[in-house]
């Protein structure tokens, strides 16, 4: 069984989809921490709500990324955190948990990579006009949504799909690769 660290700055739906499919035995894992860093972000009461051990920091009370990570690292440290998954985490990493995690760290971003990187992934498809849309996860490295892709899932876009449709559409498909890859991945690693 992985013990694995969420890490979220929001809504926390796919830490909800990897939670479920722990439940339902679909995962052989344990979530043993969340962190997030946004104080009122409704990620922690859905952690806490689970019995799930949060460490919620704000950037702004630490002198540099290094020292938040440093903290971060302790953290996971304490819990004999294995692998982290980021789920909406907003932050680029450091050095400081890349190579306390070396390939142990893995993102979800709502776009087919290497297109799109960045915040509102989703606005700037729909911007340009793209007929085909999806869903990648990836290893994490120093780079904005860069580090070797591990899955995508792709869908055609209705024409006349709202950009909520298109969200929601992201996020059915992120809520059952996200734990399917996890699975694949750590199967693999057996
Ligand atoms: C997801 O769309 C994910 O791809 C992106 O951030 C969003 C997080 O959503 N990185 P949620 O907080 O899991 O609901």
């Amino acid at each position: 069984m992985k013990k694995i660290a969420i890490f979220a700055s929001g809504t926390g739906t796919n830490f909800e989809a990897i939670a479920q499919a722990i439940d339902q035995k679909q995962l052989d894992a344990q979530i043993v921490l969340v962190v997030v860093d946004k104080k009122n972000a409704p990620v922690i009461e859905k952690a806490q709500s689970k019995d799930i051990q949060t460490f919620v920091f704000c950037a702004k009370d630490y002198p540099s990324k290094e020292a938040y990570e440093r903290d971060i690292v302790k953290a996971c440290h304490q819990q004999d955190v294995e692998w982290i998954v980021l789920a909406g985490y907003m932050r680029i990493l450091s050095d400081v948990l890349l190579t306390a995690y070396t390939n142990r760290i893995i993102n979800i971003h709502p776009s087919l990579l290497p297109a799109f990187k960045g915040k509102d992934a989703i606005g700037q498809a729909i911007d340009y006009g793209v007929k085909v849309m999806g869903v990648s996860i990836h290893y994490v490295d120093a780079s904005l949504d860069g580090g070797k892709i591990i899955a995508q899932r792709a869908f055609e876009v209705e024409k006349h799909w709202t950009h909520q449709e298109i969200e929601a559409q992201i996020h059915a498909i992120e809520h059952v690769l996200y734990p399917e890859t996890l699975k694949q991945l750590w199967e693999e690693q057996k």
